[in-house]
């Protein structure tokens, strides 16, 4: 009898270990496609499968899970606080995941070269938060990663979709803390071509006095929140009542003073931060009475444009490249043949 209870208790175990190692599992793949949409698609109000479930990792009682904890000390796991020795002119904030190892490696090698231009100091980051899932193997590979590029920064807040509103305050915070003299700061997403060299000498152009209370990016306006929990983009009423948002610019990449840095981060201190960052830093603008600089037509693009050298030559990013893409066109993009 005892043998049998003990057969069966043993049994019991392994089914529950089977089950939770299954939905681990499951957990991992809605993560990792959920990360995979991206934020310009909004725009298209696509039918998007059921949002992640956060039962696991909300905290306690009362908070709303999308809500977004802020302010907050958080704390730098990785950071750089030596890499801004003198005012660059730029400072590049680039969103990836922490596992996101490959898209670092291809963007290191091809748009985010720091030396790309001997005359224009340019500074790489890369922003990360924790893994949710894979925390502590990640953090081993990401610090190995660190120590040789000497260019991530991360805080101990996990690295979700909802929390993207937090990866972007701490790279604006980080500016704020270590490099406040920098000329121009330029927020972009990871799986985007990007066109340094139009946004140095065709848009900022160092030869200009440096701007003030600059942005500028691809404007969104006459939007309002999605109401609907199918939606990527759910804003519940909880977390912005409002049924209007401001104009903002599309979170895929946007690019603003270095005096910006100071003025967005004091007045977030202050503001109910929403799950939306580029909403956010929309609501920001609209707290600072801060209009964005309407730019030049087509030089931001939040969708996919097929490849053609000529075109990429006359703007600034194109969204959706994957790194193998990047490595693939870099090459070419470099020749010097002319573009009428
Ligand atoms: C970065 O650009 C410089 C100058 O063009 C080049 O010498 C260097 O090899 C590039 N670095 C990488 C990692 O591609
Ligand atoms: C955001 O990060 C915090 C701190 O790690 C965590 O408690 C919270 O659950 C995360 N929020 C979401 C929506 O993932
Ligand atoms: C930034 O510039 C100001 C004014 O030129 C200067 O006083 C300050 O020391 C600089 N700060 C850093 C961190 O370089
Ligand atoms: C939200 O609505 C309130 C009340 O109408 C208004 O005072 C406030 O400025 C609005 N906020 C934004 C960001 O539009």
């Amino acid at each position: 009898m005892r043998m049998l209870l003990r057969q069966q208790s043993a049994c019991l175990q392994f089914l529950t270990a089977l089950l939770m190692l299954t939905a681990m599992f499951l957990l991992s793949v809605v993560t990792r496609a959920k990360n995979k949409d991206w934020q310009h698609d909004r725009l298209k109000l696509l039918t998007q499968a059921k949002p992640l479930q956060y039962s696991t990792m909300a905290p306690p009682h009362t908070r709303h899970p999308l809500e977004v904890v802020y302010p907050y000390d958080y704390q730098f796991l990785l950071n750089e606080p030596d890499k801004c020795k003198k005012a660059p002119f730029l400072v590049l904030l680039i969103i990836t995941e922490a596992r996101d190892t490959v898209s670092r490696n291809a963007i290191r090698k091809t748009w985010g070269n720091e030396s790309y231009f001997p005359a224009v100091p340019i500074i790489r980051l890369f922003l990360t938060g924790k893994d949710p899932i894979f925390t502590a193997s990640v953090q081993d590979t990401l610090q190995e990663e660190s120590n040789t590029f000497q260019d991530i920064i991360q805080q101990d807040f996990l690295d979700t979709y909802n929390n993207l509103t937090l990866k972007t305050l701490m790279g604006i915070q980080w500016v704020n803390q270590y490099c406040p003299n920098t000329s121009y700061v330029m927020k972009v997403d990871s799986d985007t071509f990007f066109n340094i060299d139009y946004l140095v000498h065709g848009l900022l152009r160092p030869e200009l006095p440096v701007r003030e209370r600059y942005i500028s990016g691809f404007i969104v306006a006459n939007t309002g929140p999605l109401r609907s929990k199918a939606y990527k983009w759910y804003v519940p009423k909880e977390i912005y009542p409002n049924d209007t948002y401001p104009p903002y610019c599309s979170g895929v990449g946007y690019v603003f003073s270095g005096d910006m840095a100071k003025r967005i981060y004091d007045v977030a201190q202050g503001l109910k931060v929403i799950n939306m960052e580029d909403v956010f830093l929309g609501i920001c603008l609209y707290e600072l009475k801060i209009k964005i600089t309407k730019p030049p037509p087509n030089i931001f693009n939040g969708h996919r444009i097929d490849y053609n050298k000529c075109r990429f030559k006359n703007l600034i990013f194109v969204h959706h490249y994957t790194p193998q893409e990047l490595l693939q066109i870099w090459p070419d993009f470099q020749t010097t043949t002319a573009c009428s």
